[in-house]
């Protein structure tokens, strides 16, 4: 795969940029920040591109392609962390040999993990349909759980909930958006689920609860951040003019790529609700700011 060029503008130095389609990457990142508070991240939502889930192996590729093109005109990441599963068992081969110089850390799912906890091998992986279909994740379950049965589901209506509805949402919409997948499992008799799709981190409590007591909720999360902090063990950027927002410079920056009539007030919400200031759109033909 060509390598790709980037036209480089101001661009901002910072340790972490987290990409995902959506919102889903945002619990990896604010897990980073609670380990390492000092770490400058920013965030990319390429909602332009939302979902990628229910996109061909091709498309994802090249959607994320340009995400990452687009992230490198403005930041200069230390590490450029794939807070997507789709993403990542899709595309990161080809990412990392198009962007040769770039540091990445990938998402994939947890089935090592749930393989170590389940105790009647009967695993659940939730997940898009995308990481669902993808031989990559057949390969990790092969080598992983090679004892273990896993039963697969995609669920596009629970990740376009959580993307659009969930911080909004009372605890009753919650409960009843993951109400199928949690019903599914316990037919198949999972003893264990895996959060196949970040998305799915931002509602772990709700199915946790929903699954009940004997069933274990398993997620990349700490894998994937103790990678990214492996890689950059010494946070030292600093945030500049792009992140500055009215009040302060802020170590930590929430952004989406469009399209240019998104409606940016539920991503305003959130990122108020998550205590992350919010910057706008990340555009490719001028600063967002
Ligand atoms: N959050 C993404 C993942 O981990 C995908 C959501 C989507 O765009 O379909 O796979």
């Amino acid at each position: 795969m060509a390598e790709i060029s980037i036209e480089k503008k101001s661009v901002e130095n910072a340790d972490f940029v987290f990409l995902d389609s959506g919102t889903g990457g945002l619990p990896y990142m604010l897990h980073l920040k609670e380990k390492r508070p000092d770490a400058f991240c920013v965030y990319v939502a390429d909602t332009r591109n939302f979902p990628y889930g229910q996109k061909s192996a091709a498309e994802i590729t090249a959607s994320a392609q340009a995400a990452v093109k687009l992230v490198l005109r403005y930041f200069n990441p230390a590490a450029l962390v794939i807070g997507c599963n789709t993403i990542s068992v899709t595309a990161l081969e080809q990412l990392r040999a198009s962007f040769p110089s770039l540091h990445f850390v990938g998402t994939v799912p947890a089935i090592k993990q749930a393989a170590a906890v389940t105790k009647n091998k009967r695993i659940g992986l939730l997940a898009t349909q995308r990481t669902v279909d993808e031989p990559y994740t057949a390969d990790l379950a092969r080598q992983f759980a090679p004892d273990c049965t896993l039963i697969k589901r995609a669920d596009p209506a629970l990740i376009y909930f959580i993307e659009h509805d969930f911080f909004t949402a009372s605890e009753t919409d919650k409960k009843a958006a993951v109400k199928p997948a949690v019903d599914f499992f316990s037919a198949q008799g999972a003893d264990t689920i895996i959060l196949g799709c970040t998305h799915f981190l931002h509602l772990s409590d709700v199915i946790e609860k929903a699954a009940g007591k004997d069933v274990r909720v398993v997620d990349s999360k700490e894998g994937v951040v103790n990678q990214a902090l492996r890689l950059v063990p010494e946070p030292s950027a600093a945030c500049d003019s792009l992140c500055k927002t009215e009040h302060r410079y802020e170590d930590c920056t929430f952004f989406v790529t469009g399209p240019d009539d998104i409606d940016e007030s539920p991503y305003k919400i959130l990122a108020e609700k998550l205590n992350i200031p919010y910057g706008g759109i990340l555009r490719e033909t001028e600063k967002a700011l």
